[in-house]
């Protein structure tokens, strides 16, 4: 499925119909010198992905807070960087009292999920899966083909988020391709850490509610689909 045919999309509603921001190699380049991953591209100005931030109407909330949910979307270029890296978001930790969710409209990706306890998922997404993020979560995104990629999150009136790249060192671990498979990798030891997961992921919302309407049925079925009835 190509990223325009996609499977979920709102007949109207739609606030942000062009990209807020372009991630582009180099942008990822300045995240990582924070981090402990250094792999270099020489096609610093590469478009890893379009940010459509509020991409809906951000909608008004009680729960968990009072606040919003926002929703935005990420359209992937896909494809791989060097190393045998595949196109990337630039990954980061949740703040521990923020509720998010995915789901992909189009395409394939491969996230990768570290607990702030140190358990590891790393699993495959495709279009009609929703899953959510645990309290306080470092994860990150890979889309090895062109991809859309929907989330949901509370957060406040403001959409600022300083100290999204910065709340914590990225873990020591990415995804590679190895003898043309896809696995997870130590990057400090330069060596295999484990296969890449094929099931559905831990936290999948397996009643599959697409997050747009989700979004729009109210805190209590918000509250249900966290698991926090
Ligand atoms: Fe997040």
């Amino acid at each position: 499925m190509s990223p325009k045919e996609s499977s979920a999309r709102p007949s109207d509603g739609v606030l942000c119909r062009e990209p807020t921001s372009l991630m582009r190699v180099r942008d990822l380049e300045a995240v990582r010198g924070k981090t402990r991953d250094g792999v270099r591209s020489p096609d610093p100005d590469r478009i890893l992905y379009s940010a459509y931030r509020d991409w809906l109407s951000p909608a008004s909330s009680m729960w968990p807070s009072e606040g919003v949910w926002r929703a935005d979307l990420v359209r992937y270029e896909g494809g791989m960087l060097e190393e045998g890296e595949p196109c990337r978001s630039m990954g980061h930790w949740n703040p521990v009292d923020q509720f998010e969710a995915f789901e992909v409209l189009s395409g394939e990706v491969v996230m990768l999920v570290m607990t702030p306890k140190g358990d590891l998922e790393c699993f495959r997404a495709k279009p009609m899966t929703t899953w959510t993020i645990p309290s306080g979560a470092y994860h990150l995104t890979y889309a090895p083909e062109a991809a859309e990629v929907l989330n949901i999150y509370n957060a406040g009136h403001s959409q600022n988020d300083p100290g999204k790249y910065s709340r914590g060192t990225a873990p020591d671990l990415a995804l590679r391709l190895l003898a043309g498979e896809l696995a997870v990798v130590s990057q400090a030891a330069d060596s295999f850490f484990g296969r890449l997961e094929t099931f559905p992921p831990r936290n999948c919302m397996c009643d599959h509610r697409p997050l747009i309407q989700l979004l729009s049925a109210g805190d209590r079925a918000l509250k249900a689909a966290f698991g926090c009835l």
